[in-house]
């Protein structure tokens, strides 16, 4: 059995910040007198935080300047954090303690490849973080998905080939990015969304200890 490099967007996968996300983006939307729906926040789930503005100004039809545009930025952060510096182990999705644990028992390479600035707090906060042998996040990566970077980086770093890893993830430009980088895509949601993964879960209580073994002992794609 070959090593395996198994990697876990954040956000929407290990933990469902997209509500913390969505009061945040709602309230700086508000204070700029735009009207912002959980729709709209569903289009913004692996979006970068600057891409998500833009998307946000856009729908409102408003311009800022620069100075106004960072000083948003800020705003949605603070905000944000508030939520995140509330967050609790209890907060991790269920089953996800179960294949982390899993893969460590199996001693496989497991890496964290999320667009969020903000990952490393967030897995400090729901004590994760000594689970991961590399944290690739917001602030390692030039290109946002669906641009394979964040996942090819974490390869690298893991040491694993490309063709050897696994990717979890819950945003159609995240199945897109593992598709591209090589590795195989497994989806967390809703299959008519995410149609585009090798293999589609509702969420991890779905993928057995089975089903790991068999990507275990699958050839490389
Ligand atoms: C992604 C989220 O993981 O990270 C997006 O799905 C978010 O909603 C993006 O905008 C950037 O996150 P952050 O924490 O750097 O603002
Ligand atoms: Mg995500």
């Amino acid at each position: 059995m070959t090593k395996k490099g198994f990697l876990f967007d954040l956000d929407g996968v290990i933990v469902d910040t997209a509500k913390y996300h969505f009061l945040a983006w709602q309230r700086l939307a508000s204070s700029l007198g735009i009207s912002f729906t959980e729709a709209q926040n569903e289009e913004l789930k692996g979006v970068s935080r600057v891409r998500s503005l833009e998307k946000i100004l856009e729908w409102g039809n408003k311009t800022l300047t620069p100075e106004e545009f960072a000083q948003c930025m800020e705003q949605k952060n603070r905000d944000y954090l508030h939520y995140v510096y509330q967050m609790e182990a209890s907060e991790i999705l269920p089953d996800v303690p179960r294949v982390l644990a899993y893969l460590q028992q199996q001693q496989q390479a497991i890496a964290l490849g999320s667009a969020s600035k903000n990952a490393r707090i967030i897995l400090d906060r729901v004590q994760l973080t000594d689970q991961f042998h590399a944290i690739i996040d917001g602030t390692n990566v030039t290109k946002a998905k669906p641009d394979p970077e964040v996942f090819l980086i974490g390869a690298q770093q893991l040491g694993i080939p490309p063709a050897d890893c696994i990717v979890f993830e819950d945003s159609v430009a995240g199945i897109q990015a593992a598709n591209l980088a090589g590795m195989i895509s497994i989806g967390i949601g809703d299959h008519a969304i995410l149609h585009e993964a090798t293999h589609v879960f509702q969420d991890f209580t779905g993928i057995t200890n089975t089903f790991l073994d068999q990507l275990l002992h699958a050839a490389a794609v």
